[in-house]
């Protein structure tokens, strides 16, 4: 049973204020942070700006304390009649911090077990080694990102993504073209999307990796255009399609993510029907179940990230992945870009069996993702059931 509840203002990677919140019942204390994104979907839940929030918590905590924990989705169904609309009376930040370390208060920190004691698969980390867009960076396309398809243990499959981000670091060094590294330390390069490309996927290459891009297209759609700063192009929403498609075969992408703007199902069918490659929508479905109900029906690609602070509730996140999954489409669950060192979502890919993390590659908050998989991992091996990485199905 909830004894207590506390919370206090924290900071994320980007230096913006955060909460950090605390559970604690007959074993102990159990914490969560709220992530915080940057390139926000039209269509999640409403966040609270954190000082709001940290004010909110005395108010509702009695409907809180006394509940059972490991009831989780009636800890969840709590916030959301609390939080009314979109959350927006207590905040989405809030509410999935509170979420997940309710999950660690029924599990004692075992989340994925308690989620899936069945879970023995460990997603792929999927992580950007360039970066643009809202994120910092000379492209419009937000996120040049790999993963290693053929890894065979979690061990591999890290290593092949650090193995890439330090070769683009020495080449970039080598070159003069070192600019920086951006919101997900990820490497900001002073050349345009082809460009870019080019670099990475040769490098990719060399270490049988593959490539993929969160385009986040929604960022740079501007009055029926997508404009293309560092490649002087506008496109309408036609000649996106286009454009897209030939960058998928162009450079082999295996995972494209928002290639068109948040209200676009059509262009995302479109684009499914003509190339062979993982089409996923985040700030189109938001990690919403009714969102993905509307993509499941029109065909709009055949991926979904899941981001329980986008639905600000972890019980309702894992309701869309299993939507999702129900319909053919594959989740990746996935990091914001203002992140901590909590590292909940590596539990809950391994327990809704995703076959991707999008997690970045380096930066202290980036690697607590990867490190608790192979935790993970190693508390797979120790039972009965031997751990292997996910089975990629596209
Ligand atoms: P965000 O970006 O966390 O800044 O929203 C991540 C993404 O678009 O996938
Ligand atoms: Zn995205």
């Amino acid at each position: 049973m909830i004894k207590d509840i506390i919370a206090l203002p924290s900071y994320n990677s980007r230096g913006e204020q955060t909460l950090k919140v605390w559970i604690m019942n007959k074993s102990g204390f159990y914490s969560a942070y709220a992530p915080s994104g940057k390139s926000r979907g039209k269509w999640e839940a409403k966040t609270l700006d954190a000082k709001k929030a940290l004010k909110v918590l005395p108010r509702i905590k009695k409907r809180l304390i006394g509940l059972k924990e490991k009831d989780f989705e009636i800890f969840d169904d709590t916030l959301e009649k609390l939080g009314g609309k979109n959350l927006g009376k207590i905040g989405a930040n809030l509410s999935t911090a509170l979420s997940m370390a309710n999950i660690r208060a029924a599990s004692d920190n075992k989340v994925y077990k308690f989620l899936n004691p069945d879970a023995r698969h460990v997603p792929f980390p999927l992580g950007n080694v360039i970066g643009g867009g809202a994120h910092g960076g000379f492209t419009s396309i937000q996120e040049f990102l790999v993963f290693d398809p053929k890894a065979k243990d979690i061990f591999q499959a890290i290593e092949t993504n650090f193995k890439v981000w330090n070769d683009v670091r020495k080449v970039l060094r080598l070159k003069g073209f070192t600019v920086g590294r951006n919101d997900e330390g990820a490497w900001i390069m002073r050349k345009d999307d082809f460009k870019t490309l080019d670099f990475i996927t040769k490098i990719a290459e060399k270490h049988g990796a593959k490539v993929g891009v969160d385009i986040a297209a929604g960022e740079f759609y501007k009055r029926g255009k997508y404009i293309y700063h560092s490649l002087k192009k506008k496109f309408n929403s036609g000649e996106q399609l286009e454009f897209v498609k030939d960058l998928i075969k162009t450079y082999k992408l295996a995972y494209v993510e928002d290639p068109f703007h948040e209200n676009d199902f059509k262009s995302f069918s479109e684009l499914k029907k003509k190339v062979k490659c993982l089409i996923v929508g985040d700030d189109l479905f938001a990690t919403n179940p009714e969102r993905i109900i509307k993509g499941i029906d029109k065909e709009a690609g055949n991926g979904i990230l899941i981001k329980p602070d986008q639905i600000g509730l972890v019980s309702r996140a894992i309701l869309t992945a299993e939507i999702a999954k129900r319909g053919g489409f594959t989740p990746v669950v996935s990091h914001r870009s203002g992140e901590t060192e909590d590292a909940f979502i590596s539990d809950l890919a391994v327990a809704i069996e995703a076959p991707l993390l999008k997690c970045g590659i380096s930066g202290t908050e980036r690697v607590a993702k990867v490190n608790r998989l192979i935790e993970i991992w190693n508390g797979i091996k120790g039972t009965k059931r031997k751990p292997q990485m996910a089975k990629l199905k596209f």
